[in-house]
């Protein structure tokens, strides 16, 4: 008998942004796997497998295999599984252990980067929306970033380093950016600044720059 997986989408971090969809599929779930910190946003919740990044590979093939046994898993993503989250990984595990696509569905979540542009006001379809996040790519925003659009990124490092590296290839030194810090969080912080201070100022790993 083949289970059922559900890749759902968190939100930010705050529980006032988890959909009541992601709740109740949580609720009707064998399984639930995901950071210590995702799961936690949950009350109502059986079988909980967490994981660190380190083991997050083997433990996402953990899941896959318990719907390949017949269990409903859920797969915990944060934000949005689609925008820089599980859902391609998840998607390759399922091919390589043979379990069926139309078994998989998606709960879309309220991405950290939604927040960060309703936060700043931007209607974001009109925006370069871009992330670096564990990626290399840093030098795709080049071609973009004096395209006279708001650009909205995942940073792929520290932020500081990425205004640097923005700096270094002649992006002004006074371009106005807005770093959203720990979105949602009780120590959520949104800094404005220019590119210049914000190349010597440190921030968490959780942020979105937003550059003008
Ligand atoms: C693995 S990605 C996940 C993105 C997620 N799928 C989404 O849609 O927001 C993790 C990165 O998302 C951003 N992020 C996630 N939650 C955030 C928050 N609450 N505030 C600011 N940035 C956040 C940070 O850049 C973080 O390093």
């Amino acid at each position: 008998m083949t289970g059922k997986i559900y890749i759902v989408g968190i939100g930010p971090g705050s529980s006032e942004y988890l959909t009541k969809k992601a709740i109740d599929t949580v609720k009707a779930s064998d399984y639930t796997v995901g950071s210590t910190r995702a799961i936690d946003l949950f009350d109502d919740v059986k079988n909980t497998i967490a994981f660190n990044v380190k083991e997050l590979l083997d433990t996402l093939r953990q899941g896959v295999q318990l719907a390949c046994d017949g269990n409903v898993v859920s797969i915990l993503s944060t934000g949005d599984p689609g925008f820089s989250g599980v859902l391609n990984t998840v998607l390759r595990l399922s091919d390589e252990l043979d379990f069926p696509k139309e078994n998989i569905e998606v709960v879309p979540g309220i991405s950290s980067l939604q927040l960060a542009a309703a936060k700043c006001h931007i209607q974001w379809d009109n925006a370069n929306v871009m992330t670096f996040h564990g990626r290399e790519n840093i030098e795709d925003i080049l071609p973009v970033i004096n395209n006279g659009k708001v650009t909205i990124a995942l940073p792929s490092r520290k932020v500081k380093d990425m205004a640097q590296f923005l700096l270094d290839n002649g992006v002004e030194a006074d371009r106005r950016v807005v770093v959203c810090e720990r979105l949602s969080y009780p120590d959520e912080k949104i800094v404005e600044a220019t590119l210049k201070d914000i190349a010597q100022s440190e921030f968490t790993y959780m942020c979105i720059i937003v550059i003008y």
